[in-house]
């Protein structure tokens, strides 16, 4: 058998269809194919705009950025997420504070986001980014309801959470990235994501301020429109530099390829619920072995399929030598020597630390076999049986 790995990409011939037609096209980059999916994209989680990037990484930099973060600014945020999520803010010069984990949904608690809150000084905190753990969405509604009265705004790291979305309070479902509640939303369509574009990323938000201040960021803050120029213009071949910006715009040949992977998002995330749903009732029950909670006004779009295994480190490795490549996701980023040396919040984190002793990502991507699906779940029942 192949080796199995925790992610995986599915490209088609279509895919590479549209990727030989840009390469074949006059426009490698800047042409029609990045407004096209960015309209494609936005509509499709019902945001109003969207802005596609060289990264999800790139993304949550302007978003902190068009926010209007300033050096020394707070802003709290979840460990248990990778460490683009954080170092967005330490970008800027920024303070993280972490808030820890719900032990049932490994998602920010917001019990304890809004203690926290409740005993911070006035304007001590700007913002704040949660993160839709694993593609579960985080209750966007109630977050908003703490933090209005404190005047934080909302970044929602959706990078795993492409086709999820909860159920508000009056029963109306919404969708992961569609800005209701949060000022932006931040996806990354690296391989191991729902759909990919090799690298990249999109932007989605509803307020047209923040879109012109990050399209403008997303391209070294220079400026083509006549309109918005400062000084009188010197031929047609003029441009203004307005901020200081970056290169973090994603090409024609990348935003084909998303495009293009895009139109089988429906199909890829049936397969991705068929698989957990398999997960659930094969794993289900067995002792040491605990998998995650559901709850069906949060719709998880299992980016992965976490589970909390006892003695997971020997069961890594067991089914690493049966060809098994399960992961653990993630390092707490508080655990990390960068952020080590910048606080110990050790103390602070019980849960995230918790979950990161005993979690493991089980493989999951659309193209993994029933066979494949068998074999990971005999081999995790013959571990704890042996
Ligand atoms: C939660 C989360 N946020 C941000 C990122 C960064 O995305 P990218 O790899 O596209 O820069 C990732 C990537 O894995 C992620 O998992």
């Amino acid at each position: 058998m192949e080796p199995i790995p925790y992610a995986k990409q599915f490209i088609d011939e279509d895919d590479i269809e549209a990727v030989v037609k840009v390469l074949r096209s006059s426009h490698l980059t800047q042409g029609s194919k990045v407004p096209e999916f960015e309209e494609l994209f936005s509509s499709y989680v019902d945001a109003a705009y969207g802005l596609a990037v060289s990264s999800g990484t790139a993304g949550l930099h302007l978003a902190v950025k068009a926010l209007g973060l300033k050096a020394g600014d707070k802003v709290l945020t979840t460990s248990n997420t990778f460490v683009a999520t954080a170092n967005a803010v330490l970008f800027e010069k920024g303070q993280i504070d972490f808030v820890d984990i719900d032990p049932n949904t490994y998602l920010m608690d917001l019990d304890k986001l809004e203690a926290k809150l409740a005993h911070s000084r006035p304007g001590e905190f700007k913002g704040v980014i949660v993160v839709d753990f694993g593609g579960r969405p985080v209750d966007l509604e109630r977050l908003a309801k703490i933090t209005h009265k404190y005047g934080l705004w909302i970044i929602e790291d959706a990078c795993h959470a492409l086709g999820a979305r909860f159920q508000d309070s009056h029963g109306v479902w919404q969708k992961t990235g569609n800005c209701k509640y949060a000022d932006i939303s931040v996806f990354s369509f690296h391989p191991v994501k729902h759909i990919t574009s090799g690298e990249g990323g999109l932007i989605t938000t509803n307020r047209k301020d923040l879109l012109d201040k990050m399209s403008l960021l997303r391209s070294h803050g220079i400026t083509k429109d006549s309109a918005s120029f400062t000084q009188e213009s010197h031929g047609g071949w003029y441009y203004e530099m307005q901020e200081l910006g970056y290169n973090y715009r994603l090409s024609d040949i990348n935003c084909a390829l998303a495009q293009s992977q895009l139109k089988k998002i429906d199909a890829f995330l049936a397969r991705r619920k068929l698989i957990a749903q398999f997960y659930n009732t094969q794993l289900k029950g067995l002792k040491n072995f605990f998998i995650a909670d559901t709850n069906p006004r949060f719709e998880h779009s299992y980016h992965l399929y976490v589970a909390r295994a006892n003695n997971r480190k020997a069961l890594y490795d067991y089914l690493r030598e049966r060809n098994i490549f399960s992961q653990v996701l993630y390092i707490p980023v508080h655990q990390q020597p960068y952020y080590r040396q910048i606080h110990n919040w050790n103390e602070a984190l019980p849960e995230t630390n918790k979950y990161y002793e005993v979690s493991l990502a089980l493989p999951m991507y659309a193209t993994l076999k029933d066979e494949e699906m068998q074999l990971i779940v005999d081999s995790i029942k013959s571990f704890y049986r042996s």
